[in-house]
């Protein structure tokens, strides 16, 4: 841990206005500094950074907060990350507390990983822009692919001297360990205990962490000859694990955050290609297939990726499984497709970088179209295989955790397909409850059956479950949306419903959680998320939220059919579907309660009570009326 003396020097160290002002152009309005934004995109100023109070404001995008919070927003650095920063530039030494003496051993040993892999890539610089062989073999080899000088100077490229042990020579010679070389893979010690230099006559690419910290090497083989491996890569070590490494995400994640998107390649030289042609938010997985952890490193600086594929069709078709777990993480994925046999980094040299620009532009698909468009291309008019492009498809739809989105494509692919929504949703149902299955502990109770096969006729059934469930039906795929109806504006729907049922009691106990948690929650002002009930630690919340949010649909149409009411979609009228739910149930209350009134009046003997209840009855029987003639008017039109 940081101690606390230095993170106190560095807040007061770090002023607002010049830790801000690396980053925004800061004019002098008034008593504060204002400026463009940098979190959103605007054209008028509406950040504000007041000197006083050590604080900076967006007023457009709501973003605020003190100088290490800054840094932490700007650069998607964690705190110690960001108080690092600023130790750095105010050159402010850190001291560490609470460090057991092992913990500070393992944090020098990985320092020294850095100095001397650090170190190593300056060698190797030299070597290639100071050597004769360097210059001609590693130099003139990056030249003639076109790579400019700012580019090779710009991502430390280099070149590693044929020989067994000039590295070690060097380093060894200037008092590094000959174990931390060893330790970054830089050198290996063979059978008989002698160390030898890793990378010989390849051009060097080094990998950098993201805070541009060099933490590994790939290096490549000039000689064509295949009994030579192209790449020789540093190994895992302590500072460099490949599944959390995206190869030029330091150089990317400026352009990242501000085009919100990211161009994911495959290899190093695509990286340098691309980034050369002016699209600088590129990175590459390197080889190996893209990790749960890269997608997220990726998802802290935007939420949409770009994939630039090799143009070949059974590489494609292999890899659209992967893709599946970036839709996982609930970010956005487009394709890019290159005419067959190029690559990123050929097609650019090819077409130059404007039309390379312009062909992205032309040729980015969404990857779930995609996948669709190529898979139903494959089945032809085979019906077997369609039916297996609808799965295939709709295991991905499942993927998207945001439910909205994943209804929008639900639509655009079933029409693509020329398929029944609700085949699709069908289909998308059972694929999560199965889910939910697997994922549920082997002793949780089993799920309530899925929603299209509820009774849902209300008299056949003892009780109110199918008008409560549908209550909950509609706050959680409508609740947040607002109402636009005469007379009620400004309101949203889940207020709206809740307050419209302030006198009803939810019989069903998992109906009644959640309306008991969207009450609580809107107390405190705030609408509950979708997600919470999806994700609630109670498994019939989370089933009942899944059931219910993955139809839109399916309860409804049975609804209305069952009741000849011919909607053809309920978001058509909004305000017929909630105001039918509400009064559905209210009316259902209602209703039990006269049954039970009448069971009374049955079992009462003496005349004058009988007389009282039936009263209580008729006035019931009033309200019931209400309701009825309120549902034929206004709901059932
Ligand atoms: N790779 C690797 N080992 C190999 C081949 C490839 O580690 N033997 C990794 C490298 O990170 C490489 C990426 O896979 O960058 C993509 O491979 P490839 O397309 O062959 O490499 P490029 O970088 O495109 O190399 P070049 O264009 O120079 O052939
Ligand atoms: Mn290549």
């Amino acid at each position: 841990m940081i101690a606390k003396e230095t993170v106190d020097k560095i807040l007061e160290a770090a002023r607002i206005e010049e830790v801000v002002g690396d980053f925004v152009d800061l004019k002098k309005r008034g008593t504060s500094l204002i400026g463009l934004c940098p979190f959103h995109d605007e054209k008028t100023p509406s950040f504000h950074v007041s000197v006083g109070k050590g604080i900076y404001k967006c007023f457009g995008c709501g973003k605020g907060g003190d100088s290490v919070r800054f840094i932490m927003d700007h650069e998607k650095y964690s705190y110690p990350e960001a108080l690092k920063f600023l130790a750095n530039k105010y050159r402010i030494e850190i001291e560490e507390t609470e460090q057991s003496p092992e913990q500070q051993e393992s944090d020098n040993r990985r320092e020294n990983l850095y100095i001397i892999s650090s170190r190593a890539s300056k060698f190797f610089q030299e070597t290639m822009w100071e050597t004769e062989g360097g210059k001609t073999i590693g130099l003139g080899y990056f030249r003639e692919r076109g790579f400019r000088d700012d580019i090779l100077k710009k991502f430390e490229l280099g070149y590693s001297p044929e020989s067994w042990d000039a590295l070690i020579q060097k380093v060894v010679s200037e008092g590094f360990k000959e174990n931390a070389l060893e330790e970054t893979g830089l050198a290996i010690r063979n059978d008989k205990g002698k160390l030898y230099d890793r990378f010989r006559g390849r051009v060097m690419f080094p990998i950098h962490n993201f805070t541009g910290r060099i933490i590994g090497f790939g290096g490549r083989t000039l000689k064509t000859d295949k009994a030579v491996p192209k790449y020789v890569n540093s190994p895992e070590s302590e500072i460099y694990h490949k599944s959390n490494v995206l190869y030029g995400l330091f150089f990317a994640k400026k352009a990242i955050r501000d085009l919100d998107n990211c161009f994911l390649v495959e290899g190093y030289a695509d990286v340098l290609s691309v980034h050369q042609a002016g699209i600088e938010n590129v990175v590459a997985s390197s080889g190996t297939s893209l990790t749960t952890e890269q997608v997220r490193l990726i998802g802290r600086f935007t939420k949409n990726i770009t994939i630039l594929y090799d143009g070949d069709a059974a590489g494609i078709k292999a890899s659209l499984r992967g893709l599946d777990m970036i839709l996982e993480e609930g970010l956005n994925v487009r394709v890019v497709l290159f005419p067959d046999g190029h690559d990123p980094d050929s097609y650019v040299h090819q077409i130059g970088s404007s039309a390379f620009k312009t062909y992205i532009e032309k040729n980015q698909k969404d990857f779930i179209l995609f996948k669709t468009s190529i898979l139903l291309k494959e089945a032809g008019n085979d019906p077997i295989k369609k039916a297996g492009v609808i799965h295939e498809v709709v295991d991905s739809i499942a993927k998207i955790p945001d439910n909205i989105k994943a209804s929008v494509f639900i639509r655009e692919c079933s029409s693509l397909m020329q398929m029944e929504e609700r085949i699709l949703i069908t289909e998308l149902n059972k694929l999560r409850l199965g889910k939910y299955r697997k994922d549920a502990k082997p002793d949780a109770p089993e799920p309530l059956p899925p929603p299209v096969e509820t009774d849902l006729e209300p008299a056949a059934r003892d009780s109110d479950n199918a008008q409560e469930r549908e209550i909950v039906r509609l706050l959680l795929n409508y609740g947040h949306e607002l109402v636009h109806w005469d007379g009620i504006t400004d309101t949203y729907i889940a207020p709206y419903v809740i307050s419209n049922l302030a006198d009803v009691t939810f019989d069903d106990p998992v109906c009644k959680a959640v309306i008991d948690e969207y009450s609580r929650v809107m107390e405190l002002g705030e609408l509950p998320s979708v997600q919470d009930f999806i994700t609630s630690p109670d498994p019939k919340v989370s089933e009942l939220a899944i059931t219910l949010v993955s139809s839109p649909y399916v309860l409804s149409e049975n609804w209305y059919v069952k009741r000849k009411i011919y909607v053809r979609n309920e978001t058509e009228n909004m305000r017929a579907t909630i105001l039918g739910g509400i009064f559905h149930l209210k009316k259902r209350k209602v209703e039990r309660i006269l049954h039970s009134i009448r069971d009374e009046i049955q079992q009462e003997t003496d005349a004058d009570n009988q007389a009282i209840l039936m009263q209580r009855y008729l006035r019931v029987k009033e309200v019931e009326k209400g309701i009825s003639a309120y549902l034929g008017s206004v709901v059932i039109k």
